[in-house]
């Protein structure tokens, strides 16, 4: 391989693909998925298709389908490497070692500006430690941070002057259009080159490399703007970041905080709760979801409880569930934010917090709630309508009727009423969008007359499926591995992203279909996605691994039938020949009874 994983995972990351899709294709939104027609075979009724929570693109029409690199090779018709190369250019990704004398060039101007960044963290930290950041000292105790928690996070303090950093950073012979790059140094009206970060807190931020990307300055009194942050430079782009997932991501706990402030996650992370992040002042973007997602398995949302807080909250959590997060709601009590929480009540209580966090749809719920006062019918049936919307948003039936259960009870309102607004609601968005039901192969067979064909066509068929569901629903991966080693693959192809799979897995917890396809051959990489969509949504996972995996477990048995037939042919001593019959009907007899769990 020519770039390493982390690389080619980074330039997909970076690529949403509905944004590169909409470049070529007309794409209109239907439900959870964008719809148009095929850009790689003629058609008039649109049969092409991208998921945007799992980041791949499919067409029913022509089975080619993958995920954002395999969309660019088809169209652009590239080979692997131009496409990682575009796609990386086109998210301002320098890709290592390249032979192309500008993107070199590009990458020593990043090198560089992570060099500079250096410097000036350490020069603030200085300056935060002399005689003219006592008052920043101060103001960092005062809000309770200690020695080792300012140093963690390599807080630091910009003198007040008017150019002291970047005198020392020319006076080390750094270019000035390098200083106005990083974003250090500003122009000043008179044409000399001033600090951008004047008398203010510092907070580098770090990206997971451990690499400062870019710095937030704080004023230490009431004056505006409160923070000023770095511009979007080569190496920093603020919709793409988190602030604190460098230690966050080794954290023990698979969940992730999202916070709104650089102070939050400190003093949460000096309490030990090391999962918090900030999304550093703006709204959560896609981007930030799939991070999330990458790194956690659980998403627990925290922000401020007033009206902006709530707003954001809301908009927070549409991304994150588009970007496939579990997503919970901490709800602070008014008018705190995390940081004051837990310096007055201490880790426990916030951590009481955490696991009283409602689940998506409650929040979503809470607020329509509290948009009425229920005095009167009216309000109550506009709640029940309200309701109503957001149950038949939510895709797990069980859930629906649980959920619809409850809040009928709780807020006084009648369930067979509500359940019948849900039903409507239901049977209306049914109707719209039905271009995926009942989905067939190309020859028109459903998946059990396919598993019914010969048996290496079923090995191959049966482990991919095993794989793309592995891919899927990560969390069965050891119910999977422990019934299906690596050694147990009988397809070669199956075998080889099996190892790859199960090695990520095993690595860093979490890996989708669209990572797994990635650096694949478009064909290998339409097959799996083919699998993936032919099988539509797997509503109980663990059951459909279990018959896949009784499913092999017949096929091996069956093998070895044929070769004791076989071998009960060709035998002469007809004490060994009854010792064969004997494994034959015991064999049979446990494959009859791996059918009936089919
Ligand atoms: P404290 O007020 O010191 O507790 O800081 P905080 O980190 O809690 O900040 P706050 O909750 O007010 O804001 C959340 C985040 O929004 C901050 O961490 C900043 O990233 C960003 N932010 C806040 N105020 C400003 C501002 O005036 N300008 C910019 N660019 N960003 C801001
Ligand atoms: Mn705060």
């Amino acid at each position: 391989m020519l770039y390493p994983e982390q690389v080619i995972e980074e330039v997909r990351l970076r690529n949403d693909i509905i944004e590169v899709v909409s470049g070529y294709v007309k794409l209109e939104r239907k439900g959870r998925s964008y719809w148009g027609l095929c850009p790689f075979h003629s058609e008039k009724t649109p049969s092409f298709h991208v998921e945007p929570n799992k980041q791949f693109f499919y067409c029913f029409g022509c089975n080619k389908g993958g995920s954002v690199i395999q969309f660019i090779m088809n169209i652009e018709n590239l080979e692997f490497v131009d496409a990682l190369k575009l796609l990386a250019d086109r998210a301002g990704i320098a890709l290592p070692e390249s032979e192309d004398p500008k993107e070199r060039e590009r990458a020593r101007r990043r090198k560089k500006i992570i060099e500079l960044n250096r410097l000036a963290a350490r020069f603030f930290f200085s300056s935060l430690a002399g005689d003219n950041g006592l008052e920043a000292r101060n103001y960092l105790y005062r809000r309770g941070l200690s020695d080792k928690t300012i140093r963690k996070f390599g807080l630091g303090y910009s003198p007040a002057g008017w150019d002291e950093l970047t005198r020392m950073l020319l006076e080390n012979k750094y270019p000035e259009s390098l200083l106005l790059e990083s974003g250090l140094s500003v122009r000043s009206k008179s044409g000399e080159l001033i600090d951008r970060f004047r008398g203010r807190i510092m907070f580098p931020i770090f990206n997971i490399r451990g690499n400062i990307i870019g710095f937030g300055g704080r004023v230490l009194d009431g004056s505006m703007p409160k923070y000023m942050n770095s511009p979007d430079t080569p190496v920093y782009n603020k919709s793409r970041e988190l602030y604190g997932l460098n230690y966050a991501r080794t954290s023990s706990s698979k969940r992730l905080l999202i916070v709104e402030g650089y102070m939050d996650v400190i003093s949460l992370h000096q309490a030990g709760i090391d999962f918090a992040v900030a999304s550093l002042g703006t709204a959560l973007t896609k981007m930030q979801g799939w991070i999330l997602k990458k790194y956690s398995e659980e998403v627990i949302i925290a922000y401020d409880s007033d009206a902006a807080g709530r707003a954001a909250t809301l908009r927070g959590l549409e991304i994150l569930e588009e970007a496939g997060c579990n997503v919970r709601v901490l709800i602070m009590p008014e008018g705190k934010d995390p940081d004051e929480y837990v310096r007055n009540n201490g880790p426990e209580k916030f951590k009481n917090l955490i696991d009283r966090a409602i689940s998506l749809l409650d929040y979503k719920i809470m607020v329509r709630r509290n948009m009425h006062n229920l005095d009167t019918i009216e309000d109550k049936l506009k709640l029940l309508n309200g309701i109503a919307d957001i149950l038949s948003e939510h895709d797990n039936p069980i859930e629906r009727e649980l959920y619809a259960k409850d809040y009928a009870q709780k807020y006084g309102i009648s369930y067979e009423s509500l359940q019948e607004e849900v039903n409507k609601r239901m049977s209306r968005k049914n109707r719209a969008g039905g271009y995926s039901a009942s989905v067939r192969d190309r020859r028109g067979r459903t998946l059990a007359a396919q598993i019914s064909e010969d048996s290496d066509i079923r090995y191959s068929e049966l482990e991919h499926m095993l794989l793309v569901i592995l891919c899927q629903e990560n969390r069965f991966f050891n119910l999977i591995s422990e019934n299906y080693g690596l050694e147990s693959y009988k397809d070669k192809k199956a075998g080889e992203i099996a190892r790859k799979l199960y090695r990520k897995l095993e690595e860093n917890n979490s890996c989708v279909l669209a990572e797994l396809v990635s650096d694949m051959d478009p064909g290998s990489a339409s097959y799996l996605v083919r699998l993936s969509q032919t099988k539509g949504e797997i509503k109980e996972p663990e059951k459909a691994i279990r018959q896949i995996l009784n499913k092999l477990a017949i096929l091996k048995l069956e093998d070895q039938q044929k070769q004791t037939i076989e071998r009960i042919k060709n035998e002469q001593d007809g004490e060994v020949r009854q010792q064969l019959g004997l494994e034959f009907s015991i064999r049979a007899e446990r494959i009859a009874e791996l059918k009936k769990m089919i």
